[in-house]
Order: C-alpha cells, then structure tokens, then sequence
C-alpha cells in the first residue's frame, strides 16, 4: 500500500530543559527499552492473528486494532460491494437518505470516537442547518451515554416535535451495558409508535459482539443480518473507532471513511519502520513517561488549539485513563481547549504544581477562508492597530505567546501538528495514540487491553438497583 498525504509531526524539543525536563542522556537511556516495547507490540500482534494459545499474562490481548485499516482496505479493494467497508457505506447511505435525524447510542468506547469523528469534521452547527448545507446529511444525536433522566428526556422531546421516524445507530461490544440498553428501549418505543412492528428493524442498526443480548434483540425486531455489524474478536472498546463502531456513523455523516483508515495505515507503517527520532509514537511515548519517571510530571494536557479537537481529546483521555490507569499506575490525561481555557486552566498551568506536560495539537491550516480583521470607524476597543491580521495569524500568536510564557519558567510542552482536520490527518493521530498507549503500556508493564476496574461500580448498582 503505497500512501502518501501530509503528515503529522512531533517535536517535542521545548521538554529538553535542564533542571525541570529532559535531558539527551534521558532518550539515549530510553532508546533499547522503547525497541523492546516496540518489539512486544508487534509481537502481540503476530500472536494474536496466529489465533492460539494466549499466556496468562498477556490476557486480554487486544491486539486485533492494529491490523484492522490494512485488512478493511485491502477487503474493499477486493470485493468492493461485498466487503464489510462496502456494507458500512451501503447501510449508512440507505439510513442517511430514510431519515433527517439519527440518535447514535453508546458509551465509553462505543461513542467516543464517533463523537470525536462528528465535531473534528463536520460544520460546527451541523444539526442547526438545512439538509442542503449539512450535504444532504442527517442531524446526528449522541445518547446511550448516562441515565440522566432530563438528558434523555430532552432528546426523545425533541424526536416527538416531528412526524418523521428519528433512525437509531445502537452500539455496543457487550450488548448488555446499561446506559445503552435503556436508552435504546426507550427510543425503539419512540419509534414503533411512528413506524410500528413491522418495518422496526429498517430503522435500527445495531453494532454489536456475537453473541450479544443486543444482536439478539436487533434479530428480534427485523434488523437484517448483514445490516448487524460486528465488533471484531480482539478489538476492544477503545480500540474500535477504525471498525463499525466509528466507520458507521461517520459514513453516515458522509465522511472518507477510506481515507481515514488510509491515514492509520500511513500510522502503522511509520511505527513499524521509523526509527526513535522520527517516529511520532516512540518519540511521543518516550518523552512523555520519562517526564513522568525522571520528573514526577504525571499529569498530561492535550492542549487542542480548536473548538473542533475538543472531542478528540476526550476520545484520548479515556484511551489513556482506561488502558494505563490500573495497579497503581497511570498518568491523568486532560484535554484543554485553547483559546479558551487559557482564561481558566491558564493560570494553574502556568504557574501551578510542576506535574504537568503540555502537547500542543496544532493544526497546520483551516477548512475554511481565514476571517480577517477589519479597520473600523468605531475604534474604541483599540483594533484598527490588528487590522488585517486573520484568525490564524492571531492563533498562531497566541500559541506561540503561550509555548514562550511557558519556556520562561522553564515548563516543558510539545508540538504536535496535524495537517488538517480532515480524514487523512485524523486516521494517522487516531492510530498514533493508540500505538502509542499500547506501547506504553508494555514498557511499564500494564496490560493496555481490558477494564477490570469499571465492573466494580456496575456490581454495586446492580446491587442497589434489585434489592
Ligand atoms: O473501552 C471499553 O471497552 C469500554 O469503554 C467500553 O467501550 C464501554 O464500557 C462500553 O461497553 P459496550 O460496548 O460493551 O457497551
């Protein structure tokens, strides 16, 4: 596969500071142990498609997210139609062209990735514009996510102000989550009073694990099989943005959903064959835990520099939170979005405890023509001074502003810029942080894949619930 777009770059040498950061010494030290650990991906990778046996310590072995942009690239330029990327768009097409309003239901990693896919590339008010400038798309809703009675209340609120049957994406690994199965009762309800019994199932797709209580429920109902797309053996649920889980909604929204596997793809060669220095996951995975082992700096800020990144750093933090944050262990992600949390974590970043670490995400230009500032007659706000000055020539001040203020107190950051936010860009960050977490993982000894931690507050509601 021979790929070629922009791509994202990492350049973290603003954490070379000495006293508070890192020195060349440090990433020399860490350079043996980071091959292992890329060694150990790798080989996880090749155990898990071997498809036997499993050492106990490696239990859970997710590994299967690695491979998944090649094999679906590849199927599709095989068998097209047929492929599970050709049902994908088939499907989300047939649903997109039924319905103006579609509810996605899911939770954790079955929501976050597609939320994070919505608000990275479609128009900021996407579900406030008519259907001809949202291209023909759908409004897309996202629930399943809380019991939150007024939340879902309001939604369902909402799907009641019109006639029009509101389509449901519900997905689920398990199939038995609780946020998600109510929800989803609560909005096929909804639905059957619009469509009733008999038409159910052309309203719903469902994604969802083999077996599942879901997948039997969407069986029920009259979903079409081949109109219920797996979760594959082996990807788990914050590894799964790059299969149904993420694909379906984004294709639905009208998105390349080729070019974003296209652009993990790119990721996935770049980690296998680049050498520490200039491979974007070693390099970001060994400056961040040295930081964290040789400095104490524990705490990770995403510093997203958009409105339209917030979600994405969402989707990370619970990749981090989840994958690494067990035994003891784990740093704490934290997405900020600036301009705007400069005036509120602004101030602790700059001048709090020194636990932090800030990534800048950066983007390298825009979507849309630069706004730029205009002279005005009324100069009272003092102005006319930046006229002419656009948007991104005042974000890339500010940025630069804010890397510099940081500097000066010798707080480390890094760079990390992304071409665009569009589907090549994000396919590559997706499969970075991904690799990038599993990596991690490795060297310090986690095991990346799994939860265990999440059951123990669903055993006590359940208790609680049916005493
Ligand atoms: O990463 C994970 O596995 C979790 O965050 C799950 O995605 C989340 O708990 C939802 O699970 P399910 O898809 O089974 O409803």
């Amino acid at each position: 596969m021979s790929l070629s777009y922009p791509v994202i770059k990492y350049d973290p040498s603003a954490t070379l500071i000495p006293e508070t950061g890192l020195a060349q010494a440090d990433l020399d030290w860490i350079a043996p142990r980071l091959e292992a650990a890329r060694a150990e991906t790798l080989d996880d990778l090749a155990l898990w498609q071997a498809g036997g046996a499993v050492p106990e310590t490696k239990i859970p072995l997710d590994a299967g997210f690695m491979e998944l942009p090649e094999r679906l690239l590849n199927e599709y330029e095989q068998k097209k139609e047929a492929s599970e990327l050709g049902r994908i768009i088939a499907v989300a097409e047939g649903l997109a062209e039924k319905t103006d309003r579609i509810a996605v239901l899911g939770i954790g990693g079955s929501y976050m990735g597609a939320r994070a896919l919505f608000e990275a590339c479609c128009h900021p008010y996407h579900n406030e514009l008519p259907r001809e400038a949202r291209g023909g798309r759908p409004r897309l809703y996202f629930e399943g996510n809380n019991v939150d009675n007024d939340g879902l209340h309001g939604l369902i609120d909402l799907f009641r102000q019109t006639d029009d049957p509101c389509g449901i994406v519900v997905i689920s690994k398990s199939g038995g989550t609780l946020e998600t199965a109510l929800s989803f009762r609560l909005f096929l309800d909804e639905l059957r009073k619009k469509v009733g019994d008999d038409q159910l199932g052309d309203w719903v797709v469902p994604v969802t694990g083999d077996p599942s209580r879901l997948r039997s429920l969407a069986e029920a109902i009259g979903c079409k099989k081949d109109a219920i797309f797996p979760i594959p053996d082996g990807v788990g649920g914050r590894f799964s943005i790059l299969c149904a889980v993420g694909l379906l909604p984004a294709a639905i929204l009208g998105l390349d959903i080729v070019k974003l596997l296209e652009g993990a793809a790119l990721m996935n060669e770049r980690f296998r064959n680049e050498p520490l220095g200039s491979n974007p996951v070693l390099d970001y995975v060994a400056v961040s835990h040295l930081l964290e082992v040789r400095r104490g700096i524990d705490t990770r800020v995403l510093s997203t520099w958009g409105k339209g990144m917030e979600a994405v750093g969402l989707w990370y933090d619970q990749l981090l939170a989840e994958s690494l944050g067990k035994d003891g262990q784990g740093a704490l992600p934290l997405t900020a979005v600036n301009t705007r949390d400069l005036h509120s974590r602004g101030q602790q970043h700059q001048e709090g405890r020194r636990d932090k670490v800030i990534t800048n995400l950066i983007l390298q230009s825009q979507k849309y023509d630069s706004i730029a500032l205009e002279k005005s007659d009324f100069d009272q706000d003092q102005l006319n001074e930046l006229a002419g000055k656009t948007l991104p020539e005042i974000m890339d001040a500010a940025i630069a502003g804010t890397n510099r203020a940081y500097a000066d107190d010798a707080r480390p950051t890094a760079d990390l810029f992304l071409p665009k936010l569009d589907e090549p860009s994000l396919g590559q960050l997706f499969q970075m942080l991904l690799l990038a977490t599993v990596v991690e993982g490795r060297l310090i000894g986690i095991n990346p894949y799994g939860q265990p931690g999440v059951e123990a507050y669903k055993r006590h509601m359940n208790e609680f619930l049916r005493k």
